[in-house]
């Protein structure tokens, strides 16, 4: 990517201008000299914002696998290209060569493709963090099925209705996982949530936990002996640069996740490159992103990023606290981890240890460190900065979404350094805009407002699997001409955003998107429940954590209460998963309402968060009295 490095501030500069200034030829000239093409495209960009339509590299065929593995294996066919750390730290590291991942990735897509799986298929992924996991997903790739990886923390009934939604045939899981000291046994619940998708008449088991599970007769079936009669070549299939290559759920504003699709080649070339120039990385450095590939982060930047640069990805099974907290540093010590890159609730929970878990380790091959997920406090910032940086390493805060499948604002090291709490700069083709309370952009560069992009970058999502009229509404109808990003952001005199959070239903609890709809509907579930809400406030750790008001439909003694409140959790945690549990229950007497009947969210979360000085002006309300019956019952809590 000679031409293309972002190395100093002249560099970035002139890219950006040029990439404004000139879009189709810096994408074409980028992705004709860095990436493997089987034939080329017509057009470079193809878009319309109401539609909208977006098409990059239209008519240009590829398979992203050759660019991940082929394309490496003749010059850096013995390199690392996958370090697994298991979960236990006295199990053994694994080192999956390229070579090794080719054969790995083409014995699965054999198997996949005896199972009579083909181009364009969806498949349901419900792996935890095992190679398994990674060559699942490049197995999909290569023969063009579309992978739908579903976080192996979601519950059986938020899984179902992720492989109901794009109607896979199939779902690729294992006995079970490790997660510290416990052990979770996700075949239960895949078995838990077919019940209700008659669709599905395969299901490919790995083993990891050796546990007990029942197998169903001509459903089920163990992984590992496929893959070993399997061949070890397989055809990359030839894919339409817009053909789908992912479908990745993300929470809404309803109850039904949106499957947000990706597709090829755009997402191929905006990965590699934000990935090779955000994280600095080098040919001999050793890379770890701490997220899950159930998520974007994990796709983007523990999969496909860093194989399309021939890197060495570390995918560690485990949790930051197990067996203790220096766990990660421990990690960053054994394998000399060069780059790393985790979410602010990590780095928080972390920092609350104290530095006794950091000191016994050496730090020192850290060159880059990065944060993604919410938005970054100072003390987290510093924290990060001096222990685990040791003030030598410049912080990537890099804010981006599963819509975007890449990085759209970030400091990118040795151009520009980041500043806390500040996501700083826009990256090469990215044209950010804020715009005012009446929808209009606003052209002064101190300002802000609602967070859009004027401009497609070419890794934006394409389309809601099999809505694409939820995809314009939620991304598109709020500022026409522009995409809307739902979240709200300030800039400052030198044009550096600073991202201040959702301004939607969304709420952002240990870097996971929760929307509200969702839980309030598993609440409204409870027979007892007349009505609920559920808004965010600030946690120490969790950056939100989940405040629901809820309406019985008839009183309870307060000693039932706590049931009541257990029960509501429980069902939280079966519909959605734990993640999504309340840290906090009023029960009220009602919830305040416009006269049009919206549930004021705006004033439950300053009760929720203890700021009830300025409630502005309530008395348009239909039933102002609950909001001070509200008030007091917090107070005398
Ligand atoms: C938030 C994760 C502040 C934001 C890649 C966004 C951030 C949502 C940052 C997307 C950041 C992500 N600073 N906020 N650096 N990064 N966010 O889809 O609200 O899981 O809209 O993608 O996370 O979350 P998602």
């Amino acid at each position: 990517m000679a031409d293309f490095e972002l190395t100093n501030r002249s560099k970035y500069n002139q890219n950006y201008k040029t990439s404004i200034a000139n879009p189709e030829a810096f994408w074409g000239e980028l992705a004709e000299t860095n990436f493997l093409w089987k034939s080329k495209w017509n057009k470079v960009l193809e878009f319309d914002f109401l539609s909208p339509k977006i098409e990059w590299f239209k008519g240009a065929t590829l398979n992203i696998t050759e660019n991940c593995i082929d394309r490496h294996l003749k010059q850096n066919g013995h390199k690392t290209a996958i370090i697994f750390e298991p979960n236990d730290p006295n199990q053994e590291s694994e080192f999956i060569s390229y070579i090794e991942l080719h054969h790995r990735v083409n014995r699965f897509a054999n198997v996949l493709k005896s199972k009579g799986v083909l181009k364009g298929d969806r498949v349901c992924i419900y792996l935890p963090m095992i190679p398994e996991l990674a060559i699942a997903v490049l197995a999909c790739a290569r023969i063009g099925a579309i992978h739908s990886v579903v976080f192996a923390g979601f519950s059986a009934t938020a899984l179902a209705t992720r492989i109901k939604d794009c109607d896979c045939k199939i779902v690729l899981t294992s006995d079970g996982s490790f997660r510290g000291a416990k052990t979770i046994n996700l075949k239960a619940i895949v078995d838990e949530a077919l019940v209700d998708c008659p669709n599905v008449s395969t299901v490919l088991v790995a083993q990891r936990i050796h546990s007990e599970i029942t197998m169903k007769t001509n459903r089920d079936e163990w992984l590992q002996p496929l893959l070993d009669q399997a061949s070890e070549s397989c055809e990359a299939v030839a894919m339409d640069a817009e053909d789908p290559l992912f479908i990745l759920y993300t929470s809404g504003s309803t109850g039904q996740p949106k499957g947000m699709v990706h597709t090829t080649a755009g997402y191929m070339v905006y990965t590699a490159y934000t990935f090779k120039t955000i994280f600095q990385y080098q040919p001999n450095d050793v890379y770890w992103c701490t997220a899950d590939i159930g998520w974007i982060t994990g796709h983007s930047y523990i999969v496909y990023g860093p194989l399309l640069n021939g890197a060495t990805t570390l995918m560690f099974e485990g949790v930051p606290s197990y067996p203790d907290y220096g766990r990660f540093w421990d990690i960053v010590q054994k394998f000399k981890v060069n780059q790393f890159y985790t979410a602010p609730t990590a780095i928080r929970a972390l920092a609350k240890q104290g530095e006794a878990f950091l000191k016994p380790y050496d730090l020192s091959s850290l060159k880059v460190i990065g944060t993604v997920g919410e938005p970054i406090n100072e003390e987290a910032w510093h924290w990060y900065n001096t222990h685990v940086g040791q003030q030598q390493c410049p912080i990537v805060d890099t804010w981006w979404q599963t819509e975007t499948g890449g990085i759209l604002i970030s400091p990118i090291p040795h151009c520009f350094s980041g500043k806390p709490t500040y996501a700083t700069l826009p990256f090469v083709g990215i044209q950010p805009a804020l715009m005012d309370d009446n929808g209009n952009e606003i052209s002064d560069t101190k300002a802000e407002g609602r967070l859009c992009i004027k401009f497609p970058w070419p890794s934006i999502a394409r389309t809601i699997w099999g809505n694409h009229e939820r995809y314009k509404n939620t991304y598109f109808s709020a500022f026409e001409g522009y995409y809307f990003s739902g979240d709200g952001a300030k800039r400052d005199e030198n044009g550096h955003y600073r991202i201040t959070g959702r301004v939607d239903d969304v709420i952002i609890v240990s870097g996971h998107n929760l929307g509200t709809a969702p839980i309030e509907d598993a609440i409204n579930e409870h027979k007892q429940v007349a009505e609920s809400a559920i808004v965010g406030y600030p946690h120490d750790i969790k950056g939100n954590a989940l405040y629901g008001f809820i309406t019985l439909k008839k009183a309870v003694s307060s000693e039932n209460h706590e049931n009541v409140k257990k029960e509501i959790n429980a069902l939280i945690s079966s519909k959605i998963g734990p993640i999504a549990t309340l840290d906090n229950i009023q029960f009220t007497t009602g919830l305040p309402k416009t006269r049009s009947g919206k549930i004021m969210r705006r004033i439950l979360r300053k009760i929720a968060g203890n700021d009830t000085s300025n409630l502005g002006d309530i008395s348009t309300l239909l039933n102002p009295e609950v909001v001070q019956s509200i008030i007091n019952q917090t107070q005398t809590k």
